[in-house]
């Protein structure tokens, strides 16, 4: 993961999308720009063993005009998303590619720099809209309820905030009298001891049982070497993969979070560039031989629901393909679905609402409690089908207060379509 073949694919499969959306926003020379950068990618992803797929990049681009919004519904800020992504591509790809090469994809990028910062300037970036919630119709399932799950977004505790939404937003799951949980994934923010130690305290506060994996930003820890499956390990006394079941409904745990280090250091996305922040995880994810040893013991038992961090390749957010599940892994998953007969997925990593299928099974990003719209999910089992609703917690001033630092660009992605944060799903057969 993440060799050439791998990041010269992503990277022209947002190039491909940026030609395309920079265009239809109004912006016709920076997409011009943006497709010869597309074409020069295509050649060297193709070189490295990787060939283009443009199906995937019209699903990018889909993607990114909704985030990215008409000039009318995001002012400067969507121009400047869309240039930043340019920017990810540059720093990105430059490791895999000549300089000269390089150099000319640099050079085709110089002029959005500028103009978009000009925009900045002149037209002012735009203040975050007042506190609201993305409020759609309650989803209830057919036939008579028999469990309820709660799930939990990535926590990401050692962050200020998050330190205080979690609890609340588990006070509100214990008080939905859930019958069991789970927390998929970034249960702290950086892996580090003292944030295990913080995460093993706020998630007592579950007062059922709750099931837990890791995610990206639990693995490395700050060292040299990857230390958070250890702590994770010593904290909770348990693997970060797991059955458990409530009222006759199975969850099942899979952890896809993988201690490798990444060969690029984190990125600022607002700055456009790398920061010199420690080297963490790569973002993608991976079975373990374990995990995938452990999967081939479990069989069709009632009704299962399958939760992991990493959403099914091809993930097509940012940065496209290299941020989720592998493609091996995820042929691990789609066999464990016909195995288990599961009736659907949740995951969590990507901070947004969204909602697709994987060999005819719902799959559903549930976004992170601690970010707009600061909600956490509950799933209603039912003998016949099962509704999922996305709930804001019900402590308004943490809304409020998460709400004004969050811009009109974040909220387009997280917010997805209503389908995503309620909706209801027929058992196979009834
Ligand atoms: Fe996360
Ligand atoms: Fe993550």
């Amino acid at each position: 993961m993440e060799g050439a073949a791998e990041v010269l694919f992503s990277s022209w499969i947002t190039e491909a999308a940026r030609a395309a959306v920079l265009s239809g926003r109004g912006h016709g020379d920076a997409g011009v720009r943006a497709a010869e950068r597309a074409r020069l990618l295509a050649s060297r992803s193709t070189n490295a063993g990787k060939k283009i797929e443009p199906r995937l990049a019209s699903r990018h681009a889909e993607w990114m005009a909704e985030v990215a919004g008409a000039e009318e519904e995001t002012g400067p800020l969507g121009w400047f998303f869309l240039q930043r992504l340019g920017m990810f591509v540059d720093a990105h790809s430059s490791v895999f590619l000549d300089e000269a090469d390089s150099n000319r994809l640099r050079e085709l990028s110089a002029p959005d720099e500028e103009a978009v910062a000009h925009a900045m300037a002149s037209q002012g970036i735009p203040t975050p809209p007042p506190p609201e919630w993305p409020a759609v119709k309650e989803a209830t399932p057919p036939g008579k309820v028999i469990a309820r799950i709660g799930i939990l977004g990535d926590p990401h505790i050692g962050l200020d905030f998050a330190n205080r939404l979690i609890p609340a937003a588990i006070e509100d799951l214990n008080r939905e009298n859930v019958d069991l949980s789970v927390t998929i994934g970034d249960l702290t923010q950086n892996g580090q001891d003292a944030s295990f130690a913080a995460a093993k305290k706020i998630l007592d506060g579950f007062d059922h049982p709750v099931a837990l994996t890791l995610g990206n930003h639990d693995m490395w820890g700050g060292g040299d070497e990857p230390a958070g499956l250890e702590r994770f390990t010593r904290h909770f006394s348990r693997k970060p993969f797991e059955v458990i079941e409530g009222n006759g409904v199975r969850l099942i745990a899979l952890n896809s979070a993988i201690p490798q280090a990444s060969p690029f250091p984190p990125f600022e996305m607002t700055a456009g560039r790398f920061t010199d922040e420690p080297n963490e995880s790569v973002p993608g994810g991976r079975f373990s031989d374990e995990v995938k040893e452990w999967v081939q013991t479990l069989e069709s038992d009632g009704p299962t629901f399958i939760a992991l961090h990493h959403p099914p390749y091809p993930y097509l957010g940012l940065p496209p393909v290299l941020f989720g599940l592998d493609e091996e892994s995820t042929q691990v998953l789609s066999d464990l679905l016909e195995r288990t007969g599961a009736w659907g997925i949740i995951c969590g990593h990507t901070h947004r609402s969204a909602l697709y299928d994987l060999k005819g099974v719902p799959v559903i990003e549930v976004p992170c409690p601690k970010e707009w719209p600061f909600a956490y999910g509950v799933i209603d089992v039912s003998d016949e089908g099962w509704a999922f609703n996305l709930k804001p917690v019900t402590d308004r001033s943490l809304v409020e207060e998460g709400s004004s630092r969050t811009n009109v660009l974040f909220r387009r992605y997280a917010r997805g379509p209503d389908e995503a944060r309620a909706s209801v799903f027929f058992r196979k057969g009834s």
